[in-house]
């Protein structure tokens, strides 16, 4: 939701500026805009439509300066244009600030401002905090912010900068993603590391409440009281690299390629060897903790929920825990039953999700202890859990989801395998051949990605279908979820994920020639009853494709299509489902000509509610 860049240095900003929004499109490309503070003026360039629309503007003016801001917009209030595309300035123009988050409070703030007099430009609830700015400049730009802070109610990120304060670049932070790179003699700050990691890795997560000042030699941080406020230096294990395309048509499909790898490194010291017991170094709760326990509550959005739709399968069969599960925009407002028995499991791919947030904050409240699941070293969702269990994806650029989604239904097997463990739940030789399974994933996904041709055809023949029923059982009701949304995110096509027992209550009266269903059937204890539910589906004419296991022999009797997968146990096999239903999406999107890696309205990281 948003991206915001600051540079202050000794090389021209714009360029970096441009080239860390690049990396900051996920966030939002309605709109882009720099701000580059230049001979003691600040001078603005801004462009509806995605950042290529600035890029081209900017050729014809190239501004210099060594001091800026930049932002990529995900409209919230205003619609998407030149004049609601951020950097926004004060009356005057001599303060501009850029932001990610919501004001609330901003209509009456505004009020306020316009009867004192200010005049505003644009229809966003940014505008407002450049002319409180302006109300409480006196030549002191980080007192000015400060003031402007305090009287700021909702999420935010800003960076401003001023014609009369021209060293530094204020920022502040509540509720949005803030972080400063510290570099050598230049600092940057952005609502995210990859933005800046070609010039260094040496970051400081930024606190709610906080206000920091980048000054080309130095960064400093106090609180809104003023008081100083020192912070640590992480150097972050990712590179350049990563957050690029690396020869790949799209983000997407590097990233659905990089499974296995992400896989691996995401079980390594936590899976040595089959024959071991597992270890979660970050999960700092003691045994007699995880004995004591008596619900375990998933708060998750997304895709990521989906992923929490499989722990529930995984952990309640293994674990013998009662698990709930909460989308966190439901747990947040219904006065979920936890307690300080109950161990709450946040999974966040950014950890930054304002949803997710409040309900791991709801959870924390009552008194759960809390295990996130992140992929963001330093994320929000990350400082504010007591045990962190990272999934080492590496950055994920595209917005629909693929290899965080694999790699947290890693971290959960490891957690349902572990909890199991820690309470006895579960004899040796079942946990061992359950590890065996596990430590064969990475490499069973390698065998998908290496051939796939029957997910090409059906990508082919079904890509101009008007519609896409998915379905499923046990934990690949999940898969079937995880499926239609794909479709959904980059395809533009109406699909349902439904539970295949659930499909006789109504989807089955979708079935046309224009609708295709997917149905998950590997083998397992409601094997039969897919088979059964796929009878159905053929029964009123509906094209089948079934994601099935080599070797299987009886489903080519009943579906159209077989996409495989290898061999595992059920309680895996959504690892395995997800390959082909992220192919099929994928190339489905690609024949429809579609931009893949930005779908329409869509933004990675939701940092607002
Ligand atoms: C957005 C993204 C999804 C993601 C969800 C939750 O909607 O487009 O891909 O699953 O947010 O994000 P999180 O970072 O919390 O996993």
């Amino acid at each position: 939701m948003c991206g915001i860049v600051g540079y202050i240095g000794t090389k021209s900003a714009c360029p970096i500026l441009v080239e860390g929004l690049k990396r900051l499109e996920y966030r939002g490309y309605d709109s882009a805009g720099v701000a580059i503070l230049n001979g003691g003026r600040i001078e603005i360039h801004k462009a509806a439509g995605k950042l290529r629309a600035l890029e081209a503007l900017l050729e014809s003016c190239a501004p210099e300066g060594l001091i800026g801001l930049g932002h990529t917009r995900w409209a919230t209030h205003g619609r998407p244009s030149d004049e609601n595309a951020h950097p926004h300035s004060d009356c005057s123009g001599r303060i501009t600030v850029v932001h990610n988050g919501i004001i609330e409070n901003y209509l009456a703030l505004k009020e306020q401002l316009i009867a004192a007099g200010h005049e505003f430009s644009s229809e966003t609830d940014t505008e407002v905090i450049a002319h409180l700015v302006e109300q409480s400049c006196n030549g002191d730009l980080v007192s000015a912010v400060r003031q402007a802070v305090a009287q700021l109610e909702g999420s935010f990120a800003i960076a401003v900068i001023a014609q009369d304060d021209p060293a530094r670049i204020v920022a502040a932070r509540r509720h949005s993603p803030l972080v400063v790179g510290v570099g050598v003699g230049e600092n940057f700050l952005a609502s995210d590391v990859p933005a800046f990691l070609p010039y260094t890795k040496n970051v400081y997560f930024v606190d709610d409440d906080t206000i920091a000042v980048l000054e080309r030699d130095h960064v400093s941080f106090s609180s809104l009281d003023g008081q100083p406020v020192e912070r640590e230096i992480y150097e972050v294990t990712w590179d350049a690299a990563m957050a690029e395309r690396g020869g790949y048509e799209h983000f997407m499909l590097k990233e659905i390629n990089e499974q296995p790898q992400a896989l691996r490194e995401t079980m390594r010291e936590r899976l040595s060897s089959y024959s071991a017991g597992i270890e979660l170094p970050g999960l700092n709760l003691s045994i007699e903790y995880l004995r004591r326990i008596d619900k375990i509550t998933m708060v998750a959005c997304g895709t990521a929920f989906h992923a929490a739709m499989v722990g529930k399968y995984a952990i309640e069969a293994l674990v013998r825990v009662p698990v709930e599960l909460d989308v966190a925009s439901e747990l947040r407002y219904r006065d979920p039953i936890i307690d300080d028995r109950t161990l709450a499991i946040v999974i966040s791919q950014s950890g930054e999700t304002a949803d997710t947030l409040a309900g791991l904050r709801e959870a924390r409240g009552k008194g759960a202890s809390i295990v996130a699941i992140t992929n963001v070293v330093g994320s929000s969702v990350a400082r504010e859990s007591e045990s962190v269990l990272y999934t080492f994806a590496g950055p994920e650029i595209a917005v629909a989801s693929t290899k965080a989604y694999t790699t947290q239904l890693m971290v959960i097997e490891l957690m349902a395998l572990y909890l199991a463990q820690a309470r006895g739940a579960l004899d040796e030789t079942r946990a061992r051949e359950l590890r065996e399974l596990l430590w064969n994933i990475p490499q069973q996904v390698e065998v998908i990605l290496g051939d796939h041709p029957e997910a090409l055809r059906c990508a082919e023949k079904y890509c101009n279908h008007n519609g896409f029923l998915y379905m499923g059982r046990g934990p690949n009701l999940a898969s079937a979820l995880e499926g239609a949304l794909k479709i959904k995110e980059i395809a533009y096509i109406h699909a349902e994920g439904y539970a295949a027992g659930e499909m006789k209550h109504g989807p089955i009266a979708m079935i046309d020639p224009g609708v295709a269903t997917v149905a998950v059937a590997v083998e397992g204890r409601t094997y039969d009853k897919v088979l059964s539910n796929i009878l159905e589906v053929k029964a009123r004419q509906g094209d089948v494709i079934a994601i099935a296991y080599e070797h299987d022999d009886q489903i080519g009797k009943y579906a159209d299509h077989v996409i495989r997968v290898p061999r595992t146990n059920e309680l895996l096999s959504p690892i395995l489902a997800a390959i082909p239903l992220q192919l099929l999406a994928y190339h489905v999107a690609k024949n429809r000509g579609h931009e893949i890696d930005q779908p329409r309205n869509l933004a990675k990281s939701v940092t607002v509610e």
